[in-house]
């Protein structure tokens, strides 16, 4: 790594109990800040880049030394104050504020757009902290492997619980409980995709979690890929179990994995356009259809059809307005075939990759036009030549006389706002000792807490798939950095579960404190239109009042850290989210703060939704004496 024109030395968080620093507050957000850099965990560390594009850790290595030199020194009663990863200031406070502050890529609106933040960026006087990266909270792949096992998860329960054996209600199920979704839902009681079959493309970085995501659901996965390196890595890391040689192969292995409820992963080499394109022209209706190409960049993503991949790449170097309206093209082919199989009844939905907004836009633009005789969805496809004519689907069938793409609804006003009305979320911790088998312990310590079988055996449903993930991620999941773990948990189980593992440091039963924090994709900290907060059911999408008041509770509660951001997931000008990590030490002060911090953050998520008039949250907070302020 490059510092100052000389090398840096790959980062690696300190292990074991000794201190470096004052305290543990402290210590623990030095080896979190370390550990994101950390090359098992960061995709460019060099450059100080820890995810999600540019998203990094702080803003110079000159800037990351300085924070940490601000970390050894810091007394019990001072506060760092970090602006998009440059120290600042350290002030005076006391033993119960936070340790650290930080602001991350904020802007003035009117001027938060990529332009001028680049331009401020090359001046030196920002950075982009993504969400967790500019936090020091991220944990490596785990983190979107257990989001997209909740989201199918919940798809699961929504669509198949109690439904054994019968296929999904496609498009007319989904649009009857359209953005009502987050009211009376049947949660928890026990549907998982045993006998399903998921349909998806891309297994990038992200898109990589879907195959073990589904069969940890109990269900099959066939997933579209372009390029055999994605394939062959996916299978050396245990998160895909086979490649098929062709699409006959593929449709073969799959379909009689769904007879016989097996819960198998398989990946196809070819454009899921036409891998989709092929399933219209057989007949064959997938239970769950979704996408994780990287559909949301036109040009160095997402991958048009109608050609080789290596003719693909060659085309991206020497003619990229060609590349993009061919890509335009695809995306539109790909979606309507989306369409055509959600009308044929495949449960179908957005990713969070944009590809509905690029379909759009390829119509918009002219490089497509699905009302037009000869529009072809899938028309690029090599293997079967699969145009709207042959497939017998009119084009006004396949897309409707007004395509549109936002038929397809996104995952989170679908799947995951239900979760979100409960003050559910992502819950991670880390074991400051670098030691895997203290997170064996939380892992116990939660089966333990939460467990699927009562004291007289009887099975407890609702705990069921949380119970089944922590098993399969200690068996499946390889720590990246120090050991991790991430589940979701909702109002009063996070409070609860703090508690104990504070109290597992404070008995020794682990060998040094734990750090509890979480994604800023959580209930009651993001304001994100496009994502997040798509189709609230009052119009409030664009409200960003709620994660400032999220950091600001946090603050008050006396998180260990506590953090704003500016653009992550959806880029610049798009979210502000909010993020904080609290140190479980084993002191009584420590379970006073766990108590307050643990019950406050997932409180706004309650408070968010049960603001925008969902039944559900309205419920929780009457079941679970959520104070609503109602005077
Ligand atoms: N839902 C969420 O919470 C969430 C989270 C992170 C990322 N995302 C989005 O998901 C997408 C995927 O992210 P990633 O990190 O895996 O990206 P990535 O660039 O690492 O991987 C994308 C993969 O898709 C493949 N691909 C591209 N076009 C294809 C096509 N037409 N057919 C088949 N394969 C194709 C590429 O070869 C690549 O392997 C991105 O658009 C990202 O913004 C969503």
């Amino acid at each position: 790594m490059q510092h100052q024109g000389i090398l840096h030395p790959p980062l690696r968080a300190p292990r074991g109990a000794r201190l470096s620093c004052k305290s543990w507050l402290t210590e623990a957000p030095m080896r979190m800040l370390m550990n994101n850099l950390d090359p098992e965990v960061a995709e460019r560390p060099d450059e100080l880049i820890v995810y999600g594009g540019s998203g990094k850790a702080a803003r110079t290595w000159e800037d990351f030394e300085r924070i940490v030199a601000c970390l050894k020194r810091l007394e019990a009663d001072e506060t760092l104050l970090v602006q998009s990863g440059r120290a600042v200031g350290v002030l005076k406070t006391h033993a119960d504020a936070p340790r650290v502050l930080i602001s991350n890529s904020m802007l003035v609106p009117k001027w938060a757009t990529w332009e001028e933040f680049r331009r401020l960026e090359a001046m030196g006087l920002t950075m982009f902290g993504q969400m967790t990266a500019g936090s020091w909270i991220y944990i490596g792949t785990q983190g979107i492997l257990q989001g997209t096992y909740e989201t199918f998860g919940a798809l699961a329960r929504k669509h198949f619980a109690g439904r054994e054996g019968q296929r999904g209600k496609g498009a007319e199920g989904q649009r009857d409980r359209g953005i009502e979704t987050g009211n009376a839902l049947p949660l928890h009681d026990g549907g998982t995709l045993r006998g399903r079959l998921v349909v998806t493309g891309g297994l990038g970085g992200m898109g990589g979690a879907q195959p073990l995501a589904a069969t940890m659901n109990e269900g099959v996965c066939l997933c579209a890929e372009v390029d055999p390196s994605r394939i062959e890595k996916r299978i050396r890391d245990r998160y895909l179990d086979k490649a098929a040689r062709s699409v006959d192969e593929a449709l073969a292995w799959a379909l009689d994995a769904r007879r016989a409820g097996a819960a198998v992963s398989i990946a196809v080499e070819m454009n899921a356009a036409d891998l989709l394109a092929e399933l219209i022209r057989r007949d064959l209706t997938p239970d769950v259809l979704t996408d994780q190409t990287s559909a949301h960049d036109v040009l160095n993503g997402y991958v048009p059809n109608g050609m080789s991949y290596a003719a693909a790449l060659a085309l991206r170097r020497d003619d990229p307005e060609r590349y993009i309206r061919e890509s335009y093209r695809t995306m539109a082919d790909h979606v309507a075939c989306m369409l055509e199989l959600q009308r044929r009844g495949a449960i179908t939905f957005d990713y969070g990759n944009n590809i509905r907004g690029h379909a759009k836009e390829a119509v918009e633009k002219g490089f497509a036009d699905p009302r037009a005789a000869d529009f072809r969805p899938g028309g690029g496809s090599r293997s079967s030549g699969a145009t709207a004519r042959n497939l017998a689907i009119a084009p006004a069938e396949a897309c409707g006389s007004d395509f549109d793409p936002f038929r397809i609804p996104g995952f989170v006003p679908e799947y995951i706002r239900p979760l979100f009305c409960e003050g559910q979320g992502p819950f991670r911790w880390v074991a400051l000792s670098g030691d895997p088998k203290d997170i064996a312990r939380t892992d116990r310590a939660v089966l333990e807490t939460f467990p699927d079988v009562d004291a007289s055996g009887r099975r407890v449903p609702h705990r069921e798939h949380l119970c089944r993930w922590i098993r399969m991620a200690g068996e499946r999941v390889a720590f990246q950095g120090l050991p991790a773990r991430i589940c979701w948990l909702g109002y009063g189980d996070r409070a609860k579960m703090g508690l104990v593992f504070n109290d597992l440091v404070a008995r020794g039963e682990v060998s040094a404190p734990i750090v509890i924090g979480r994604d800023h994709l959580d209930c009651g900290s993001v304001a994100s239109p496009n994502r997040e907060t798509e189709g609230m059911k009052d119009g409030s999408d664009a409200i960003a009042d709620w994660p400032i008041l999220n950091a600001l509770a946090n603050t008050a509660c006396g998180a260990t850290w506590v953090s704003v951001h500016h653009g992550g997931g959806v880029g610049i000008g798009y979210s502000i989210h909010a993020g904080q990590v609290i140190v479980a030490d084993g002191t009584p002060e420590a379970a006073r703060r766990l108590q307050r911090v643990l019950t406050a953050d997932p409180a706004m998520g309650v408070f968010r939704h049960v603001d925008a008039g969902y039944e559900r949250a309205e419920a929780v907070a009457r079941e679970r004496g959520v104070d609503g302020a109602r005077a």
